[in-house]
């Protein structure tokens, strides 16, 4: 089972990133957390962190090629990409959507998200561990457990 994580724009900030709404944790230490997730449960991950659009949109075509799903945290585009909702939609892969923060908790303008209605599940305000359940629940969906 092979799985591709997307980290939005500014994630790899995490850490030193407003830490009392992120928290102190690197987005090395979520990522080592991923992998060794991925271990146990026998997944192949690949991670990438982009801060442009079109590069994301770029993966997540060329992810129809090699993916079996799609965990994104696509940050500050959740709000307000076209381009990677319509790059999800034409993937077609089980995807999840994942925020450190609770998005609802927040300002009003990042209370929509034009990522939600093509993923098959978001994660929101868990912090990093967000990733991991993500990773758990998209195993579990692929292997026709749910
Ligand atoms: C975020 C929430 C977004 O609103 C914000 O723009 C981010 C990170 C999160 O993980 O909490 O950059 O996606």
């Amino acid at each position: 089972m092979r799985i591709l994580v997307i980290h939005g724009p500014n994630l790899n900030l995490l850490g030193r990133r407003e830490p009392e709404i992120y928290g102190r944790e690197s987005l090395e230490e979520i990522n080592e957390m991923l992998r060794r997730k991925a271990e146990e449960l026998g997944v192949e991950l690949r991670i990438i962190q982009s801060n442009y659009e079109g590069e994301i949109v770029t993966a997540i075509g060329e992810a129809m090629d090699w993916a079996d799903g799609i965990i994104i945290n696509p940050a500050a585009y959740t709000h307000t990409s076209v381009a990677i909702r319509d790059a999800l939609a034409a993937a077609g892969l089980p995807a999840i959507e994942v925020h450190i923060s609770n998005i609802f908790k927040r300002e009003p303008f990042r209370h929509h998200s034009y990522i939600s209605p093509v993923v098959d599940g978001v994660i929101t305000g868990l912090g990093g561990y967000g990733y991991v359940l993500a990773l758990e629940a998209l195993v579990r969906r692929l292997s026709d457990k749910t």
